[in-house]
């Protein structure tokens, strides 16, 4: 950390930014821990991405999140970035280390320790993981189920070339599949992660029939707008576990906030409440 003279300030940069929970998160933080520093909100354009980043350090940021649409463009203007953000070709996680831009992308742990958190053990039995979509939320669940051990893991997307190039980007054991074959592929799946964006608040609902899934799966919703989906409270009708995306929001914003302030912070049932409630406020 390279903190200078002056109190760490962090930002998540955006457009546009005013709907993330990130400052909510940083903040509680931050007064929780009794550290002077500062999480701000940056909502910056695309044209003004480049000339935000060049100034990063001189307008005194330590670091920040990166949020849509910048997160490849952030990727592209780090001097350094972790494997898995090279993996990924994204960065949501920035910081400044040697008067160099350093890159993270802190989604794939997220995603694992959202799941370890909420149901713990969904990685020790039999079966397959298949995931819905092939955006890069579902790029950073596939390369973190990879990381996992996973043996094998599907990908069925609308439109099937974008989940061929997801596979052949992360590598086996990835490998799309037609979506019309989901029923069947349901039937001998350990997991199953919904990473398109159906399902969110203002979205239509996700269309899956989860009778035919192994009464041991998991259920998996990265959507956080509602906090519970159709898919999750399908899930709990039936009996299986349920992990809702808010897990999955809270870990991937631990790094980052360990990098500025220098702290590895705590994901507390308070902090949990404190979001959902400013979640369920704003629906
Ligand atoms: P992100 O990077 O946040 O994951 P994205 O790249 O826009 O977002 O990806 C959104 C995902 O939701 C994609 O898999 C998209 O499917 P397509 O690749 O076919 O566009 C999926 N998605 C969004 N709206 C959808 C809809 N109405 N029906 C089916 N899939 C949808």
């Amino acid at each position: 950390m390279s903190l200078g003279q002056s109190k760490p300030k962090a930002c998540v940069i955006g457009y546009p930014v005013r709907h993330s929970r990130s400052p909510l998160i940083h903040g509680y933080w931050l007064n929780r821990l009794g550290i002077a520093g500062t999480y701000e909100r940056a909502e910056i354009a695309p044209a003004e991405f480049s000339r935000f980043i060049d100034n990063f350090a001189r307008q005194g940021f330590t670091g920040g999140n990166v949020t849509l649409p910048h997160k490849q463009a952030a990727f592209e203007r780090c001097a350094w970035t972790t494997a898995a953000a090279a993996c990924l070709k994204a960065v949501n996680t920035l910081w400044i280390e040697a008067g160099v831009l350093h890159g993270e992308n802190t989604d794939a742990a997220g995603f694992l320790a959202a799941l370890d958190e909420d149901a713990p053990g969904w990685d020790g039995g039999q079966g397959r993981a298949l995931i819905i979509g092939a955006g890069g939320a579902a790029r950073a669940v596939a390369y973190a189920l990879k990381l996992r051990g996973i043996g094998e893991i599907l990908l069925v997307n609308r439109t099937k070339a974008r989940a061929d190039a997801v596979a052949a980007d992360i590598g086996p054991p990835v490998e799309s599949r037609e979506i019309c074959d989901v029923p069947r592929l349901l039937a001998g799946a350990a997991l199953v992660v919904n990473t398109t964006s159906l399902g969110m608040a203002g979205q239509p609902p996700l269309d899956v029939d989860l009778a035919p899934l192994p009464l041991e799966a998991t259920v998996s919703d990265i959507v956080y707008v509602p906090l519970e989906t159709g898919l999750i409270k399908a899930a709990r009708a039936r009996g299986l576990r349920a992990v809702s995306g808010i897990g999955m929001l809270l870990h991937q914003a631990v790094p980052g906030f360990e990098r500025w302030f220098g702290v590895r912070p705590a994901v507390t049932a308070e902090l949990r409440q404190l979001i959902e409630a400013d979640i369920l406020a704003a629906l």
